[in-house]
């Protein structure tokens, strides 16, 4: 009875077509679609993140830079290198790696990104645009994530959708987008009392906490379907696993991801997607 929401396998899919239409693109003597990446500091995850976003870029036919700093670099020089792949007009998609160390104010460097190059979404004006319903570039995970329900044609619309995690990257624009489509949308946060409250009424559960098995199958309605965005190293095992206890979950749902090969492929994918959807308004 239990489906696997399949994102490997979907991202694949979409990763293919747009390697199509990009390649059209080059053969029509257009320039290639750019991605700048920042990287500041050493964090372990985000590494790997970049690592998978920059091979996965190249593999489209999107050409990929790293700009890679220690976590001693000057606020300044991070603050120029925004402003000159800002004016630099080969250059669609820009995106800086969160986390980035504390003395940086995370909030002005996101700002500095030049709107129509904020590929992941997180500039004001994008997020404005977003909150009341019109067409922008959204955030990776979200759409990767509403993306992955509509390939199989999960409802959206009139539906119950627990959110638990409120996260400026996940949580909190995935509930707007949800409700924009229609959705009733319940988020759940640190001081939720009682997430099994909100969760056992959903059609729809999607979990971001990154707090491992957080969602066990006592807090699943019959039938729900449950979206995973953690990615937790288990200290025992050391596997990756998610939020979501899934062998006890996958017994009650109708549909789940899986850790890894669920939400992690579609965020990337989306990425490249917004990349060229950048691109495209930047050749015209
Ligand atoms: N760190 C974790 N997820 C993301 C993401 O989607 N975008 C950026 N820029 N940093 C992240």
């Amino acid at each position: 009875m239990m489906q696997i929401l399949d994102g490997k396998k979907i991202a694949q899919e979409r990763r293919a077509i747009l390697k199509t239409k990009i390649a059209q693109n080059v053969k029509k003597n257009q320039r290639a679609p750019k991605l700048v990446v920042v990287l500041i500091g050493d964090d372990e995850p985000s590494l790997i993140y970049v690592k998978h976003k920059l091979v996965a870029a190249n593999d489209v036919g999107i050409e990929a830079e790293l700009l890679r700093f220690d976590a001693e670099v000057s606020t300044k020089t991070i603050y120029d290198q925004i402003q000159k792949i800002n004016h630099d007009d080969h250059v669609d998609g820009v995106l800086l790696q969160l986390p980035i160390p504390k003395k940086f104010n995370e909030e002005d460097y996101l700002q500095a990104i030049d709107p129509s190059k904020d590929v992941d979404g997180f500039h004001y004006q994008n997020q404005g645009k977003m909150l009341q319903g019109h067409e922008t570039i959204f955030p990776s995970t979200p759409l990767g994530i509403i993306t992955l329900l509509n390939a199989y044609d999960v409802e959206i619309k009139g539906k119950n959708i627990t959110v638990i995690g409120t996260s400026n990257i996940v949580g909190k624009p995935l509930s707007v987008m949800l409700s924009n489509l229609g959705a009733t949308v319940t988020m759940c946060n640190i001081n939720t009392q009682k997430i099994s409250d909100h969760t056992l009424k959903a059609d729809l559960i999607i979990s971001a906490t990154g707090q491992k098995f957080i969602i066990k199958a006592e807090m699943v309605k019959k039938g729900a379907v449950v979206v995973d965005v953690g990615i937790i190293r288990d200290k025992k095992t050391n596997k990756l696993v998610g939020d979501v206890d899934f062998v006890n979950v996958a017994k009650k749902a109708k549909l789940i991801t899986p850790v890894p090969g669920g939400v992690g492929p579609m965020t990337i994918v989306t990425l490249l997607e917004n990349t060229y959807k950048l691109y495209l308004k930047h050749i015209k």
